[in-house]
Parts: structure tokens; C-alpha cells; sequence
């Protein structure tokens, strides 16, 4: 089956040398776009692309797509939509003045999401969580990673596990999941938190391990939850059945989180609203992807990771959406997009690899999507009639993606 997009206006974020895996630095600047441009599909895959003056003739399957740019689907590294309830009544506490920690003190936030993802059956929050993901596919997300961490309970985080490998069995979207048994620690063990860890690593993570649930293994490892000593062993549990870190770091205080996300070779570390110089150092030459969350610090109002400096340094940067009920309700990965300009000021190219070919790799799938390239899969997205993709970021809150393709399959 061919499928062939023709009378693109611009073909964005393609790769006609050696594909990479990442981009960091520099090189984060680069970008190569083809205008007028044709793209051909063969059985889910990208087969060809160029210009219109070399367009094939003969395909099953035409799309016209004149006056619009076509770019690689977005990939949303960290997201959290398996839950049961939204939690805008914190929201409005927080307009009248309490913060984020002390909600959570009070039983509220995680703990709160938990207790009623407790309550509700798998199938209820599958169709809870199909119906996000349909919003985010909507919206120009092609891959996706989803945390279980609602459960906070062996069978809970079971359930929230389940979930997610029949997401991956359904959906058309790549989907990977981790395992976040150390979300938030509860009420009956605060104080001897430390049990609590013991739970995570002797009974949770060998049960996920058997039944094979979890690509990766989380911690939230920061002040008022777990400690740097709790997060290695964790991470040391983890890894011996099979999963690799991939951790929350620093979103409330200079927490440790990234040398020890580095120590155990976590494939990201994410949040980095608190870094020092010493986080940036550590951070190069590792094979960890610094991944920040806009919309997490734009909904908490918290201090902006210092993107600029860490791409001066030469770092990678990747932005994902954080997608939650507590802390950024949102799955627009457009959005990010803007925000990656607006606040942290990087370039539209910048911003483009950031939540492209930057996040693909956070979730270890960049040599399957994330840019447009031969023999990757076939994940893009038409846009609406638009002058240019600088626009993309330029016009924030607009939708300016109309039609889906994943696996050449319009969706
Ligand atoms: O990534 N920081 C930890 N976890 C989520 C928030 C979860 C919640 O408040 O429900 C986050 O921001
Ligand atoms: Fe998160």
C-alpha cells in the first residue's frame, strides 16, 4: 500500500544524512525543512520524501495537502493520564494562597488522586484514559510515555499498569509505560517511609517484573518525598528486573535527583526547575536526557528551568507535557511547543527537536519516530493552512493540526 502526500508546502524536521538519535548543543538549532515537497508511505513506513519536481506518479492513495506544512507527530515522554479524577477544587485553594506542598501535606494532591484511582475499576479508567489519549493524538502526539504512581498500592498499581499494556495493545500510538510505585508516600506510612520503599522494591516492583507491565522505573525524588538513598534503591531494584530509570528530579528544591538519575544511567531526568551548575556538569557526556515540563511550572507558577544554559552548555533539552490532574492538566504538546519559545527561549528549530526527536529518545524509541526520515514510521501531521512553521509556536492555544497519520494510517 503507497501512500503519497503531495503539494506540501514545507516538509519540516527531516533527516536526509545520518539519522540521529539525539540532538544536544548546537546542533539543537539545526533543522532541515524541504519546501513544496512530496512524502511517500509504504506499508506504515516512511519510503521517500523530496521535492515536488521528483514526485513519484503512481500510489494507492493520494493526499493533497497544498498550502500546508507537514511535520513529525510529537512525542510526549511524561505524561501521567491514568487517573481517576481532576482536582480542580486544589486549584482554586491555590489561587486563595496555599502551595503545592502544602495541599500535599494536608492529604491532598497525590494522595488524593490515589484514593479515588483506588476506587475505580480498570475498565473505568481505561475508558477514562482512552478518551485522553484520543485528545492527545487530536492534538499532533504521536508516542507517549504514561506513569502508573495513582495507585500507591500493589493491586492499585497493578490495575494502573494493566491500563496502560492494553493502551499499548489498542492504540495506534506508541506508547511506553513506567512504573512509579514512589509517587507520593501514604498516610499510614508517613513517618517510617522507609517501609513504604521496602513495599516498592520486595513486593511491587518483582510483581510488575512478572508480569512484564513496565518499560521503566520512577522516583520522585525530592524534598517532602523520597530521598536520594531511597530513590538509589529503587532504582537498583528496578534495574535488576529489567527496567530502566527514568526519573522526576529537582522540581521542588537542588534535590540530588540528577546525580543519582545519572549515577544508575537514567535514560531522562525530568522537571529541572532547580539546577545548579553541579546538575549541568553531571549532566554532560552522560547518556541522560534532560527532559523540563513547562507546563507543570507554568500551572505552579514555579522558577523556569534554565533551558538557555543548559543548551550553552552543550546539553540536550527535552520539553514534554506532564500531562496530570495535579500539576499541569493538559496534553497539548503545542502548547509546549509555545511555551518551550516564549518562556525559555529557545529557537522554533530548538523547540521543534525538543519535543520531537529530544523526547523520542527520552522514551528510547528515536530510532523509530521523531523526525521525518526513510524507514522511520510514518507519524505526522498535516496542518491547517498556515504561512510558516515558525507559526506553530508563534499562534499559542490555537490548534493548527488537522489531519493525523501514525503508521501511515490516517487516524
Ligand atoms: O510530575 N511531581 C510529581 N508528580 C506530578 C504531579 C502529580 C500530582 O500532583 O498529581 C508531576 O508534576
Ligand atoms: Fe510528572
Amino acid at each position: 500500500m503507497l501512500t503519497l502526500v503531495k503539494n506540501i508546502k514545507e516538509l519540516v524536521q527531516v533527516e536526509t544524512g545520518r539519522q540521529r538519535l539525539r540532538v544536544e548543543g548546537s546542533e539543537m538549532a539545526q533543522m532541515e525543512t524541504v519546501k513544496d515537497a512530496y512524502l511517500l508511505v509504504e506499508d506504515g513506513k516512511i519510503k521517500a520524501f523530496g521535492p515536488m519536481s521528483h514526485c513519484p506518479e503512481n500510489a494507492d492513495r493520494e493526499v493533497d495537502a497544498t498550502g500546508r506544512l507537514v511535520l513529525p507527530t510529537f512525542c510526549d515522554s511524561h505524561t501521567h493520564l491514568v487517573y481517576a479524577n481532576s482536582r480542580e477544587h486544589e486549584f482554586v485553594d491555590k489561587i486563595r494562597g496555599l502551595s503545592y506542598e502544602e495541599i500535599a501535606k494536608r492529604g491532598g494532591g497525590i494522595l488524593n488522586s490515589a484514593k479515588a484511582t483506588a476506587a475505580a475499576s480498570e475498565q473505568e479508567l481505561y475508558d477514562m484514559a482512552c478518551l485522553r489519549l484520543e485528545e492527545a493524538m487530536r492534538l499532533g502526539t504521536g508516542a507517549i510515555e504514561i506513569k502508573s504512581g495513582y495507585g500507591l498500592s500493589t493491586e492499585s498499581e497493578l490495575k494502573l499498569l494493566r491500563v496502560i499494556r492494553r493502551l499499548k495493545e489498542n492504540s495506534p500510538l506508541t506508547i511506553k509505560s513506567n512504573f512509579l510505585g514512589a509517587h507520593g508516600i501514604p498516610m499510614e506510612y508517613r513517618g517510617h517511609q522507609e517501609d513504604y520503599v521496602d513495599l516498592v522494591i520486595n513486593e511491587m516492583i518483582p510483581r510488575v517484573a512478572d508480569e512484564g507491565l513496565a518499560d521503566f522505573i520512577d522516583v520522585f525524588c525530592d524534598k517532602g518525598f523520597f530521598t536520594v538513598d531511597d530513590t538509589a534503591r529503587i532504582l537498583e531494584a528496578g534495574i535488576k528486573h529489567g527496567m530502566r530509570p527514568k526519573i522526576h528530579a529537582n522540581e521542588m528544591a537542588v534535590s540530588g535527583g540528577v546525580q543519582v538519575g545519572v549515577k544508575y544511567g537514567a535514560i531522562s531526568v525530568d522537571h529541572l526547575e532547580q539546577m545548579g551548575d553541579a546538575e549541568i556538569k553531571c549532566l554532560k557526556g552522560s547518556d541522560t536526557m534532560p527532559t523540563i515540563l513547562p507546563g507543570c511550572a507554568f500551572f505552579l507558577g514555579l522558577p523556569l528551568s534554565p533551558a538557555r544554559r543548559m543548551i550553552e552548555a552543550g546539553l540536550p533539552v527535552a520539553m514534554a507535557s506532564d500531562y496530570n490532574p495535579g500539576t499541569s492538566p493538559s496534553c497539548n504538546m503545542q502548547l509546549i511547543l509555545s511555551m518551550a519559545c516564549i518562556r525559555y527561549r529557545l529557537t522554533p528549530e530548538e523547540a521543534v527537536n525538543a519535543t520531537t526527536l529530544n523526547t523520542a529518545y527520552a522514551m528510547g524509541v528515536s530510532d523509530r519516530v521523531g523526525t521525518i526520515a526513510v524507514g522511520k514510521q510514518a507519524n505526522f501531521y498535516i496542518t491547517k493552512p498556515i504561512p510558516s512553521y515558525e507559526y506553530m509556536p508563534y499562534a499559542y492555544g490555537e490548534n493548527k493540526v488537522e489531519r493525523v497519520f501514525l503508521n501511515g494510517k490516517e487516524v
